[in-house]
């Protein structure tokens, strides 16, 4: 208001002394200071401190680093993401992909006005949050009311924009806090997968996300195909299926039956099955998947006293024993073969203790 003021008087003074008409109400917005020339409309507004720019000081300045971009927090906090101008949290939701919508502008958290707020300005919220490409959105304060600064009012989003900010808005509103806006962004991006209710990460009630939530899917026809495709989705290499709940009941829908894979397919959803199905919780699928094994190579070893060994005897073999590389005579160390199919070097300690084992031959 100082700002305004002083603005006013300012150009209300140079007005005088070169005998223009200023502007009545300053057009730099936001305290930017007005410098007015000669004619009447040629001024221009120093926009420096607000944290704006453009001719008129409207346009916010958005600094946000990808990680604040990105920031979510939820009820209880968590964490306070970085107020960088242009951010954006989410607020008092039940769960992290909701809430009343929060910008950060000049350091502090504000809200945004409800007043034609849609579900395309929603999705800029969602997209802006790395929560998925379309939202729902809330009006009067459905979740709470912010205690900060109001600095969003009518918000026309085309859809297209990165950041809420630079949709189409108002920076002066006519709204009260229980007008504040508030989103929904989906829960999940269809097509990914998790699993649930196992004792480690490797099994499980496989959820698939489907429309932005979670669901199951039903064991008719359920095979270790199928437990393949998902295991592989999840960045194992093979699985096994187990069906009838074993790991427990989901609760969202179900959204996959009679699933049929080939087996090559890179995601569950890309396997032919049906929606409308005939099934219940008690036959949600679950998985359990294995880490990729590889068998290490069979090494030829040339050792001092023995000659060129071919070493192990068998490529299945996971540990060996094998003649120390500076060991003395008969001296062997005992390498295991990783599951990335490299052995792990010899326990070198072990070269002390001599005792010629098995798992050697002579060529
Ligand atoms: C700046 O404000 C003036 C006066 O309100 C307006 O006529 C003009 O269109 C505005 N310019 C921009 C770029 O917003
Ligand atoms: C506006 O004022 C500046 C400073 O006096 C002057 O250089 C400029 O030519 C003026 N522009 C217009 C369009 O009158
Ligand atoms: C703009 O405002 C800043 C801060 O008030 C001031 O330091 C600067 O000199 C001003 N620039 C002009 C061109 O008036
Ligand atoms: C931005 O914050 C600074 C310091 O917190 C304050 O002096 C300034 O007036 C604020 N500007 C706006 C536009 O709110
Ligand atoms: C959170 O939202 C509920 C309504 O859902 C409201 O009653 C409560 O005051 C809000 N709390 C805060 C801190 O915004
Ligand atoms: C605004 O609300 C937050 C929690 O939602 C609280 O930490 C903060 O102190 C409040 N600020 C004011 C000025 O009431
Ligand atoms: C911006 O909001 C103010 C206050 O509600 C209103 O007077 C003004 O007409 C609005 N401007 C635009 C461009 O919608
Ligand atoms: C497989 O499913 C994923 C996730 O739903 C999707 O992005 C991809 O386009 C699908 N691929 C094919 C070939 O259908
Ligand atoms: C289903 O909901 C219950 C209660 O909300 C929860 O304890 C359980 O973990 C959920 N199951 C799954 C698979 O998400
Ligand atoms: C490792 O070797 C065993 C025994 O020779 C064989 O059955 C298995 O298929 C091999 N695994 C790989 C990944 O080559
Ligand atoms: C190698 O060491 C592992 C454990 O360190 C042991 O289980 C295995 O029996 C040893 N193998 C040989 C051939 O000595
Ligand atoms: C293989 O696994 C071992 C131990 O797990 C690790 O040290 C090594 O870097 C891995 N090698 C490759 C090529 O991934």
């Amino acid at each position: 208001m100082k700002k305004y003021l002083a603005a006013f008087l300012f150009c209300t003074f140079y007005s005088v002394l070169v005998a223009q008409v200023c502007y009545n109400d300053s057009p730099c917005m936001n305290g930017g200071e007005c410098i007015q020339y000669s004619p009447a409309d040629n001024y221009t507004c120093n926009c420096t401190g607000t944290g704006y720019e453009g001719v008129n000081c409207t346009e916010l300045i958005v600094t946000p680093t990808p990680t604040s971009a990105f920031s979510v927090i939820s009820t209880p906090l968590v964490c306070t993401p970085p107020c960088n101008s242009g951010s954006l949290r989410l607020v008092n939701g039940s769960r992290s992909n909701e809430g009343r919508v929060e910008v950060c502008q000049n350091g502090t958290w504000g809200t945004v006005c409800d007043d034609s707020w849609d579900n395309t300005d929603a999705g800029v919220v969602c997209r802006q949050l790395g929560l998925g490409t379309s939202g729902t959105a809330y009006i009067r304060a459905h979740f709470g009311e912010g205690n900060g600064s109001i600095v969003l009012d009518d918000v026309a989003c085309d859809g297209t924009e990165q950041f809420l900010v630079n949709c189409r808005h108002n920076s002066s509103h006519n709204c009260g806090h229980y007008e504040d806006a508030g989103v929904t962004c989906p829960a999940c991006i269809d097509g990914s997968i998790r699993l649930a209710g196992g004792f480690n990460s490797l099994e499980g009630l496989v959820e698939i996300c489907s429309g932005g939530a979670w669901g199951t899917v039903c064991d008719d026809r359920w095979d270790s195909t199928d437990a393949g495709v998902v295991c592989r989705q999840l960045g194992y290499a093979s699985g096994t299926s187990i069906g009838r709940a074993y790991f427990g009941q989901g609760n969202g829908s179900i959204v996959m039956d009679n699933v049929d894979c080939t087996g090559s397919e890179s995601h569950l959803s890309n396997c032919t099955h049906i929606t409308d199905h005939n099934c219940c919780h008690s036959e949600d699928a679950g998985v359990r998947c294995a880490r990729a094994v590889a068998n290490c190579s069979m090494e030829t070893i040339a050792s001092s006293d023995r000659g060129t060994f071919e070493w192990p005897e068998t490529m299945s073999d996971r540990t060996a024993n094998i003649p120390c590389p500076n060991g003395p005579s008969g001296a062997i160390a005992n390498r295991t073969c990783t599951n990335n199919g490299t052995w792990e070097s010899p326990d070198i300690e072990s070269c002390a203790t001599t005792s010629v084992a098995n798992g050697f031959r002579n060529i």
